[in-house]
């Protein structure tokens, strides 16, 4: 038996994707506990790329139960795009396969509508997270159980003049088309309801029978609605405590992964101390393809920040760290790393000399240039926990593992 999460530590996009495609296989479920479809999870398997937004990873080898658990929220349209898009790639996506918690929160067309208007200074995916997270606290949310039960048309309504009269009135924008949204969204609704059931019980039996199982964390640590960068932030809890709340099934975890890009990248606004806003941060940007899974926007870029991610060290309990995109440092002169700021809080550097021979796809550790080698030995000495995984490009099979999973 083995339980596993996986959490971004940074502002996501750190490659988690591979990550819980790689362990996934080996796993009986897959439990996704907070976000939604504002999440790109890209895994790459032979020439082929799958990109997921809402359904968990778990889904790609074919072999796990996967969950959308209850602190998730859930757009019913993009969930039957997300279906349709992996049947047509081979992969069958069925309810022995895939359960939706009946207490996930629903995002409607509505929610999608106002974060697109009101959220422009955080630079949103534009999926409806907030407005939707805001409707659950606010306790006016549909959740998915309501759709089973029919009892979510009354609060659909409801949702619509409400969000009409917000859109009109103190946006100023024209709202949708009421007419196109309700049948199309009714027709989704149909679609999600043979896959909604109470997870909590699933997980649970699932942890009786010892079975394997994985948290696959969305977004990063950066990202939380409590513990960071707030304002600039997404609306759910993706540190470790979200994965209790949103799975209501408490799990002893036997490693807490905490996939780390060896530098830095953030998409929307907000503060990014290391940011490179010259030609090494374009080459960082070229390097590594950082454009947005989910919206395609280029991604900021900028050294790793390890006095940041000591903080996400902290809030996460990590013990085991898997180190992605190392292959896309070759060819810097140096390469740096925050260890502190300084008064007017400026990042204060690590200088190391850098490598040029490329080391994408290398699946040996003693493969690696030393000065790669010197750069990961930092990294674990500083944040005091091994890099049981160092990811050295995109595909399945690049990969050196120090500390196996499986
Ligand atoms: P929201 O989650 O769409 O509300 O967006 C809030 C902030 O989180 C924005 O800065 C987004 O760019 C960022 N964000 C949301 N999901 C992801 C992700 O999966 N990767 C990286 N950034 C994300």
């Amino acid at each position: 038996m083995a339980n596993y999460i996986v959490l971004g530590a940074q502002w996501g996009d750190e490659g988690k994707g591979k990550i819980v495609d790689l362990i996934a296989g080996y796993m009986d479920m897959v439990v996704r506990f907070q976000g939604g479809a504002n999440a790109g999870h890209t895994v790459i398997i032979n020439d082929d790329e799958y990109v997921l937004h809402l359904i968990p990873g778990g889904i790609v080898s074919g072999k796990a139960v996967n969950i959308i658990g209850n602190g998730c929220v859930v757009d019913p349209l993009i969930f039957d795009k997300e279906r349709r898009y992996l049947k047509d790639k081979g992969i069958p996506v069925a309810p022995d396969k895939l359960i939706v918690s009946d207490q996930a929160h629903i995002v409607t067309p509505m929610h999608r509508h106002l974060d697109k208007i009101m959220n422009k200074k955080i630079g949103t995916t534009g999926r409806g997270i907030g407005p939707a997270y805001v409707d659950k606290v606010q306790r006016t949310g549909i959740r998915a159980g309501d759709i089973l039960n029919g009892a979510y048309e009354q609060i659909f309504n409801e949702q619509i003049r409400y969000y009409q009269r917000m859109s009109e009135c103190i946006f100023e924008e024209p709202f949708i088309d009421i007419n196109e949204i309700k049948t199309q969204f009714a027709t989704a609704a149909d679609k999600i309801k043979p896959f909604i059931a109470d997870t909590v019980n699933v997980i649970a039996e699932a942890a009786v029978r010892h079975q394997n199982i994985l948290y696959e964390g969305a977004q990063g640590t950066m990202l939380d609605v409590d513990h960071g960068s707030y304002p600039f932030v997404t609306s759910s809890s993706t540190t470790i405590g979200g994965a209790f709340t949103g799975s209501g099934v408490f799990m002893d975890f036997d490693k807490r992964i905490g996939v780390v890009k060896a530098y830095t990248t953030r998409v929307g606004e907000g503060p990014f101390p290391t940011e490179l806003h010259d030609t090494t941060g374009e080459q960082l940007r070229k390097n590594g393809h950082e454009f947005g899974a989910t919206t395609g926007r280029p991604r900021r870029c900028g050294w790793l920040d390890l006095k940041a991610l000591k903080r996400s060290f902290i809030n996460n309990g990590f013990n085991y760290i898997s180190l992605s995109k190392i292959s896309c440092l070759s060819g810097f002169d140096q390469v740096k790393a925050a260890v502190d700021y300084d008064a007017a809080g400026k990042p204060v550097y690590e200088t190391f000399d850098g490598w040029q021979q490329p080391i994408e796809g290398l699946k040996k550790e003693e493969d690696l240039p030393g000065n790669a080698r010197a750069y990961i030995d930092f990294i674990e000495s500083y944040l005091k926990v091994p890099v049981g995984m160092i990811s050295t490009g995109p595909a399945r099979d690049h990969i050196i593992i120090r500390d196996f999973l499986w």
